[in-house]
C-alpha cells in the first residue's frame, strides 16, 4: 500500500507527503534546495569556513586546463595522500564515477557527480552543530569526510553537505584516566582528524604505543576505530574499538555529548565496532595506550620455484595458511601477500619479542613448511619501538603501494584452517581469485583478547585466524567498463568462492566490497538487531547515511540521485 503510495508520487512530489515524512532528500535542481543567502546564514554560523566544492582534478578539465598540474594529479591520484587533504575529494575509483578526474579528456566537463556540494572545514563542536542542523532543517545529505579512505564510498554522497573533520586534530595525554571502573592507566585523547602517523608518532615521543592501523594516512578516530580497526597489535592488545574508554559526540539532534560504558552505554557500545558515519559525529575519543619496548620483526618468502611445481606451491600455501595458530596465540601478527607464483610474508610483528622469541613463535611454522620441504628463509630483525618496527616493515610498502582499489574481504575462521579439508577449500578459493587477477593480502591474528567492555564488534572476528582481503589495483589507463567488469567478477564469482569455504564467517566492514550481499548479517552479525534499534533511537530521522551503514537500507538513490526513503 505505502509502496504504491510512493510510486504514484514520485521523489519530486516529497512536499505532498505529511511533514515528517518527506520521502527524499534534496539535491541542488530541486526547489527546495536552500539558496544562496541560506548558504551564506550557514557560512556566518561557521565562521566563514563553507567551502563550495571544486574538485582538484579541475585543472584537468577545461576552461580550467593546467597541463602542468594536471600531469602531477595523473601521478599521484591513485594514492590517498591527494585526496586527504582536500575536502570533498575521496579515494574511491567507483564512485568518483569519472566526473573529474584526471584522466578522462580535458574537453569532458569537470562535475560534481557524488562529490558533495559543500564542505565544513570542521575546527569547533558549534561547527558540526550547525552543519547536522542546516542539513536535517533543509532536508539535505550529510556526510562525514575525515581522510577519505573508505573503500565503500561511504565519506562521500551527491548532493551533500560534508563535515570535513580533518583539522580536528589535536592530540591530549592523560597518565591517569580515571572515568573507567576497570582501567586505571595512561590513555590518550585523539582528534577525528587525527591521521595514524600522527598518533603514533605522538605516543612514540612519550614512549607509549597506540593501537592504530598501518597506513599511515588514514583516520584513527574516524572511519577506523568505529568500524573495528586491525594492525600489528591486534594479537596483544584486541581490536583498535577493543581500547576506547569514551566517545565525545555529536548526535543527529545536534546534541554534544560523551559516551562511555556508563553514560550512554549504548552508543558506546555501537560506537566502538558498529561503524561510522552511522550514530553520531565523533569529535574525539579517549583510547587507553600502552609502553612501548622492544618489537622483533620478521619476513620471509617462497615460491613456485622453492616448492618444484604449481601444485607443490598451492599445496605449501595451504600448510603455510593452516599453521599461523600458534604464531597468533603467541601475540604475532602476520601480514602476507599471495600471488599466483609466491607467497610473501612482508612483515611480522612479535611484539616485546627478542630474536630468540622470534623463533620460538615461528617454530611450529617452521616444522610444517619442512614437512613440505619448503626451507623458510626468515630474515629476523630487533626493533627497540613500534616506530622503528613500522619504518623498517611497513613505511616503504604502504607508500609506494597504489592505493585506488576494487576490494573484497573476509574473515577466515580458525576452525575451518584447522580442518585441512577446510583449509584446502580456503586455498582453492584464493587460487582462483588470484588466477582472476586479484591479490590476496592477508593478516593471521588473534582478536580475542580480554577486553575491558562489550562492543559491536562483529563476532566473527574473535574467531578468526585470518584477515584476508582480495584486491585488484584500479587502472585508470583502461576504460572504465573493464574495471566494472572486474567489479562484477568479485561480487558474482570470486567472491561466494571464498565464502562458500567459510560458511557463517563474515567480512571486516571497512575492507569490504561494497555490493556485499546481505551485508547486514555479513558485516555485522548478531548484532544488527541491537544496532538497528540504536540507531532508531538516536537518529530516527536519519540525518546519517552510508552505504552499508546501519540502518541505511531504508534509503536508496532514485534515478537523479536522491536519497529517498523505500
Ligand atoms: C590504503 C588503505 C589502508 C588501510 N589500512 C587499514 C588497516 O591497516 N587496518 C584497518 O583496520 N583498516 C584499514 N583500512 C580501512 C580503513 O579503516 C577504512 O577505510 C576507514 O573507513 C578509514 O577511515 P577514515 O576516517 O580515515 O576515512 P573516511 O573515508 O574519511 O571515513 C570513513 C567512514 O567513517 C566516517 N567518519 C569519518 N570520520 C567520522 C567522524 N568523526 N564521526 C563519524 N563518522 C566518521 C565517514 O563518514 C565514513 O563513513 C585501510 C584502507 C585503505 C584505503
Ligand atoms: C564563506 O565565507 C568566507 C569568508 O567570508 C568566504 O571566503 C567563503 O568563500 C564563503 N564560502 C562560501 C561557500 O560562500
Ligand atoms: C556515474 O555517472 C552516470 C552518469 O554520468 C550515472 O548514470 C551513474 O549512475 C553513475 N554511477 C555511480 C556509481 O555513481
Ligand atoms: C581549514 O581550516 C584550517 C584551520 O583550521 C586551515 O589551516 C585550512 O587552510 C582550511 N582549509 C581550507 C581548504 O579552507
Ligand atoms: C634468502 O633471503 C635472502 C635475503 O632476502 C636472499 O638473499 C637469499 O637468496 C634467500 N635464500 C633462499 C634460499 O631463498
Ligand atoms: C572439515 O571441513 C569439511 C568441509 O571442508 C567438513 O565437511 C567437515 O565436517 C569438517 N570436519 C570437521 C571435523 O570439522
Ligand atoms: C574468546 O575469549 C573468551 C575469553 O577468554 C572465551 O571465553 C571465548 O571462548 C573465546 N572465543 C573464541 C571464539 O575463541
Amino acid at each position: 500500500m505505502i509502496g504504491l503510495f510512493v510510486f504514484l508520487l514520485g521523489c519530486h512530489w516529497a512536499w505532498a507527503i505529511p511533514s515528517g515524512y518527506t520521502k527524499c532528500k534534496n539535491i541542488a535542481s530541486d526547489p527546495r534546495w536552500p539558496g544562496p543567502e541560506d548558504w551564506a546564514r550557514l557560512n556566518a554560523t561557521v565562521d566563514g569556513r563553507l567551502i563550495a566544492t571544486v574538485p582538484i582534478a579541475v585543472d584537468c578539465h577545461n576552461p580550467s586546463y593546467n597541463h602542468e598540474q594536471c600531469q602531477v594529479l595523473k601521478d599521484t591520484w591513485s594514492f590517498a595522500d591527494s585526496h586527504v587533504h582536500a575536502p570533498a575529494e575521496f579515494l574511491a575509483p567507483y564512485f568518483q564515477n569519472q566526473s573529474c578526474d584526471p584522466f578522462t579528456n580535458q574537453d569532458r566537463p569537470c562535475v560534481l557527480g557524488n562529490y558533495a556540494e559543500y564542505s565544513i572545514n570542521v575546527s569547533s563542536i558549534h561547527h558540526i552543530q550547525a552543519g547536522v542542523q542546516f542539513a536535517r532543517a533543509k532536508n539535505i545529505r550529510l556526510t562525514i569526510k575525515n581522510t577519505g579512505h573508505d573503500l565503500l564510498g561511504k565519506s562521500t554522497g551527491r548532493g551533500a553537505l560534508s563535515l570535513w573533520t580533518h583539522h580536528l586534530n589535536a592530540i591530549d595525554f592523560i597518565e591517569h584516566y580515571s572515568g573507567d571502573d576497570k582501567y586505571d592507566g595512561p590513555a590518550m585523547r585523539l582528534g577525528a582528524g587525527v591521521l595514524t602517523s600522527d598518533a603514533f608518532e605522538a605516543a612514540h615521543e612519550k614512549g607509549l604505543r597506540v593501537v592504530t592501523g598501518t597506513c599511515p594516512n588514514v583516520g584513527v578516530t574516524g572511519g577506523y576505530t568505529s568500524g573495528g580497526g586491525h594492525g600489528v597489535f591486534t594479537s596483544i592488545y584486541g581490536l583498535a574499538a577493543d581500547n576506547v574508554l569514551e566517545w565525545e559526540v555529536v548526535t543527529a539532534d545536534g546534541d554534544h555529548i560523551v559516551a562511555t560504558p556508563k553514560t550512554h552505554a549504548d552508543l558506546y557500545w555501537a560506537l566502538s565496532g558498529g561503524g561510522a558515519g552511522t550514530f553520531a559525529v565523533v569529535v574525539s575519543m579517549v583510547t587507553r595506550v600502552y609502553s612501548d619496548g622492544p618489537i622483533g620483526g620478521a619476513s620471509f618468502m617462497f615460491d613456485v620455484e622453492t616448492a618444484g611445481s604449481i601444485e607443490a606451491y598451492w599445496n605449501a600455501v595451504t600448510v603455510f595458511q593452516s599453521a599461523l595458530g600458534p604464531a597468533a596465540d603467541a601475540g604475532a601478527v602476520v601480514s602476507y601477500a599471495l600471488t599466483p607464483t609466491a607467497l610473501s610474508v612482508y612483515g611480522i610483528a612479535v611484539v616485546d619479542g627478542s630474536p630468540s622469541g622470534i623463533q620460538g613463535v615461528l617454530e611450529q611454522l617452521t616444522a610444517a613448511m619442512a614437512s613440505v620441504k619448503i626451507p623458510l628463509n626468515v630474515t629476523e630483525t630487533a626493533h627497540p619501538s613500534f616506530l622503528d618496527f613500522f619504518n623498517h616493515y611497513f613505511l616503504q610498502a604502504v607508500t609506494l603501494t597504489p592505493q585506488a582499489q576494487i576490494t573484497g574481504g573476509r574473515l577466515v575462521p580458525r576452525s575451518v584452517m584447522e580442518n585441512i579439508s577446510g583449509a584446502k577449500t580456503v586455498t582453492q578459493a584464493f587460487r582462483s581469485a588470484s588466477d582472476a587477477g586479484f591479490s590476496i593480502v592477508c593478516n593471521a591474528l588473534n582478536a580475542n583478547q580480554s577486553r575491558l567492555h562489550q562492543n559491536a564488534v562483529l563476532p566473527a572476528w574473535r574467531s578468526a585466524l585470518l584477515h584476508c582481503i582480495v584486491v585488484r589495483t584500479w587502472d585508470f589507463s583502461i576504460p572504465r567498463t573493464e574495471m566494472i567488469a572486474y567489479q562484477t567478477t568479485l561480487t558474482k564469482v570470486i567472491m561466494p568462492q571464498i565464502e562458500h569455504a567459510t560458511p557463517s564467517s563474515g567480512v571486516y566492514l571497512n575492507e569490504a566490497n561494497f555490493e556485499q550481499p546481505n551485508w547486514q548479517t555479513v558485516f555485522y552479525g548478531a548484532n544488527y538487531p541491537r544496532l538497528k534499534d540504536i540507531k532508531n533511537k538516536w537518529d530516527p530521522l536519519g540525518v546519517f547515511y552510508a552505504q552499508t551503514a546501519v540502518g541505511s537500507e531504508v534509503w536508496a538513490e532514485d534515478r537523479n540521485g536522491r536519497l529517498c526513503m523505500i
